[in-house]
């Protein structure tokens, strides 16, 4: 018989997850905890499978639970887990933080953290693209040797992380990730400064955007930097920095950091 798992906290990464498990036949969704019964619905209707709840009371017994609520989340969930019994020997709980590990759930075993190093803004398509991803696991290994073999099952791989390691790793992830978020708007808004439509400066920065992150992966981030700095034109960059005081004096301190950063790269080289 199938493993049964409950998820707390059926968002963007419990739903794509529970949906996973539930279409390669690896776990049986049991019940789906969020804050709200809507949400709880709502997730089921996504993942196909599943009973909603809102109430820590009404869970049934699970082999398994999902802990997978935003990180601040985490503990109090875990400690209601504790407080309902719903802890046996044998329970494995595992959560999907990348900056936290297993210790956060405050078990005594049978602990993990399992991070999906995707960015979850459309669910839809990561789902659709699941077998692409590359989950980060830590934790005890009588959680983290059947929840592997789980996540392989379904197509994903994995690898191991040391505990000690996850905020530098979750670190290179908010780099990867986020930050080029911010500095891709940050693209956008200087082009409209620049008297640009914001329609045009989509158009001119998703070219030079895809194109220079293609070389990064394709060439290494040394042949892909090119540029006032890689030219050394010391000047042009001059330039830049004082009209950006002029218009908006935090993205000038912003660029001057990048400035920095770059030529530290340069010099590495
Ligand atoms: N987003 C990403 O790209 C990404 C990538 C990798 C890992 N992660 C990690 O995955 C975890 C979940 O992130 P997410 O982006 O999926 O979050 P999310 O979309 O905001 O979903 C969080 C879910 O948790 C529920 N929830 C919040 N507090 C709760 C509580 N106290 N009790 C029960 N349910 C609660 C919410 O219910 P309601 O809908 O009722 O509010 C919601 O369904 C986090 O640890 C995060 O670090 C995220």
């Amino acid at each position: 018989m199938k493993p049964t798992l409950s998820i707390i906290g059926a968002g963007r990464v419990g739903c794509v997850l529970g949906r996973q498990f539930h279409q390669d036949r690896i776990f049986t969704v049991c019940d789906i905890l969020n804050r709200t019964m809507d949400s709880s619905l709502a997730a089921c209707q996504f993942i196909a499978a599943g009973t909603a709840t809102d109430a820590f009371a009404q869970l049934r017994p699970a082999d398994i639970y999902m802990i997978a609520v935003p990180d601040d989340q985490i503990r109090a969930c875990s400690m209601k887990l504790i407080d309902t019994g719903r802890i046996q020997p044998s329970t494995l709980v595992f959560h999907c933080s990348g900056a936290l590990t297993a210790a956060e759930l405050g078990l005594n075993a049978n602990a993990a953290s399992l991070h999906p190093m995707r960015s979850f803004a459309d669910p839809a398509q990561v789902a659709a693209t699941f077998q692409k991803t590359i989950f980060s696991i830590e934790g005890d290994a009588t959680a983290t040797g059947p929840l592997a073999e789980a996540l392989k099952r379904s197509g994903a791989e994995v690898v191991a992380i040391q505990s000690d390691h996850k905020p530098l790793y979750h670190a290179a992830a908010v780099f990867a990730s986020n930050y080029l978020v911010t500095l891709m708007d940050a693209a956008l808004i200087t082009f409209e400064a620049a008297g640009i439509s914001g329609d045009l400066a989509r158009r001119l920065a998703e070219p030079m955007a895809q194109e220079t992150f293609n070389n990064i992966f394709r060439l290494g981030p040394q042949r892909a930097l090119t540029g006032p700095i890689a030219r050394g034109d010391v000047q042009t960059v001059l330039n830049h920095e004082d009209a950006l005081k002029k218009w908006n004096p935090e993205l000038a301190i912003l660029y001057r950091e990048l400035a920095n950063a770059t030529r530290a790269m340069k010099s590495r080289l």
